[in-house]
């Protein structure tokens, strides 16, 4: 396993690469989820890269840059351990040197959800993305559905600037009780681990209620919202039901619609999300 840390490095070794290219890009301290994108990329493709960087532009000024959770030695083990071919992990003045400008912004889609919440996010999600996707020059990239919302923006980034790759959505991966795999999980005491099963629950409820036959969204929403405030130290941020590629709110469930929420136990706050019919 090549680790490199400079746009140059990273490039030379994609020259020197044979056959497709996969990449996975995280921000490290990765879980279950993480390695789940990297077996799907080993499957797919020939050689795996793996990028590690807590990109500072995502974060707004009071969010968790700082205290975000690194591990970078346990990260490499586990990445070798799954085969990886190349990890690339840049400082943030190799990626963002002196002088940096250039921004890549979604419209529309980024205005809604998580971008009401986490505003210039998604800017700098796209912007990271684009230019990961610039340097490493993959045929394939893997992303979790946990992050829907962040899925859509990379992939109307893609078909609207004409990337030239395919992006491949990988089913949430959750632990053995619901709670979808999040590198923020760890930031959850023991109590605050057990409301955070809130947000599980209540993305089954919609599920339930839908296979019932349910097809108010505003119903559907309610219940979701009574039972995440039974939960002590749950702030709902956003419960949304969703035309799946707008994502602009529903009225009432005619197609597949997509559930999602965020929603703060004590001071992390996490995602998730669950389709209403058909796939994610
Ligand atoms: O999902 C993440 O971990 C990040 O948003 C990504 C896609 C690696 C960009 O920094």
């Amino acid at each position: 396993m090549k680790v490199v840390d400079t746009v140059a490095a990273m490039r030379d070794a994609r020259r020197q690469a044979k056959g497709t290219v996969g990449l996975v890009p995280t921000m490290g301290y990765l879980h279950e989820g993480h390695l789940t994108l990297v077996r799907w990329a080993r499957r797919q493709t020939e050689v795996v890269v793996v990028s590690i960087f807590v990109n500072p532009t995502q974060f707004g000024p009071n969010e968790d840059f700082d205290r975000y959770p690194r591990d970078p030695q346990r990260d490499l083990a586990l990445l070798e351990r799954e085969g990886t071919d190349i990890v690339f992990m840049p400082l943030a003045s190799e990626m963002y040197p002196q002088g940096f400008s250039s921004w890549v912004d979604v419209e529309g889609i980024t205005d809604r959800l998580e971008g009401v919440f986490r505003p210039g996010h998604f800017r700098g999600v796209a912007t990271v993305v684009a230019k990961l996707f610039n340097i490493v020059e993959p045929h394939r990239a893997y992303f979790g559905e946990k992050d829907a919302q962040q899925l859509r923006v990379i992939q109307k980034m893609v078909a609207d600037l004409n990337m030239n790759l395919e992006i491949v959505p990988v089913p949430t991966v959750r632990e053995a009780d619901g709670l979808a795999m999040s590198s923020r999980n760890a930031y959850l005491n023991p109590q605050e681990r057990q409301s955070a099963l809130a947000l599980y629950k209540s993305l089954t409820l919609a599920q339930g209620l839908y296979a019932q036959g349910e097809r108010d969204a505003e119903t559907i929403r309610r219940r979701m919202i009574q039972l995440i405030e039974k939960e002590p130290g749950a702030k709902i941020d956003y419960v949304s039901l969703a035309d799946p590629d707008t994502l602009e709110e529903l009225d009432r469930i005619e197609g597949p619609a997509l559930a999602s929420l965020a929603v703060r136990i004590g001071t992390t706050r996490l995602i998730d999300n669950m389709m209403l019919g058909g796939g994610n």
